[in-house]
């Protein structure tokens, strides 16, 4: 039995993600160690990575390859910015700006928007894990910070796919049917890797955030 492209690639990358989930800062938010400005810096971090990725995705959404990835309902633009603004109030855009590690994030997103393997890598892992095991981290955050809808993890909630396992078999379809040949795949693969390095930096210089916690 031959086994699909989604299955070799979630089995060739869970190392990669095993290293992003034990980051020390998502193990301090998860505690409910951080302040609720603390918990900002991400979703301020999240914001300019996700106007990278949501507005490439505008752009390709005619392609006949990469446009199979594209979902209006998955942009999270708005939902970041509402987000922000419960948790820094109406000035929160004169708080925010990109990191190092994010503004790397965000150049290799651009550099890569004319592969259509390049733009699904990065797809892939931001919105594949914000339906998985982005679930599991909004009800821990809704319980740490009493957010309900409407601002806060707004985020992490894709009500307009409506049922979120339907939609992720739906996805892996849509990967297994690319045309791929083994040198594709290995680089679709090795970008994916690449694609959970950069966030897990983003993550890591988030690292200050952690230090003034302790
Ligand atoms: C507290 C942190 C995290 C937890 C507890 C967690 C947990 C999980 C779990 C349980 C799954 C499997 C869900 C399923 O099979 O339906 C999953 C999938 C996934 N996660 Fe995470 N995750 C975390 C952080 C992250 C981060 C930081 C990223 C990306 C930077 C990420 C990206 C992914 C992706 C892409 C998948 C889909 C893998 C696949 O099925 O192909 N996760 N996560």
């Amino acid at each position: 039995m031959t086994t699909s492209f989604s299955e070799t690639l979630r089995n060739a990358t869970w190392a990669d993600h095993e290293s992003a989930e034990s980051e020390s800062y998502l193990s301090e938010l998860m505690a409910g160690r951080l302040s609720e400005h603390e918990y900002g810096e991400m979703i301020a971090q999240h914001y300019f990575a996700y106007l990278a990725l949501d507005g490439v995705s505008r752009e390709l959404a005619a392609h006949p390859v990469a446009g199979r990835f594209v979902f209006p309902e998955l942009y999270r633009e708005r939902a970041l910015e509402r987000d922000l603004a419960t948790v820094y109030g109406a000035g929160w855009r004169d708080r925010i700006a990109p990191s190092k590690s994010t503004r790397t994030l965000v150049a290799r997103i651009h550099q890569v928007a004319d592969w259509p393997g390049g733009y699904i890598a990065h797809h892939y892992t931001r919105y594949l894990g914000d339906l998985s095991g982005g679930q599991f981290i909004r009800m821990e955050l809704q319980k740490i910070y009493g957010y309900a809808k409407g601002g806060g993890v707004d985020f992490y909630i894709f009500d307009e796919l409506g049922s979120l396992p339907r939609f992720k078999t739906e996805y892996r379809s849509r990967l297994d049917e690319l045309e791929l040949d083994e040198r594709e795949e290995q680089r679709i693969i090795r970008e994916v890797k690449l694609a959970y390095q950069l966030n897990t930096e983003v993550l890591a210089e988030l690292l200050h955030v952690v230090k003034a916690a302790a």
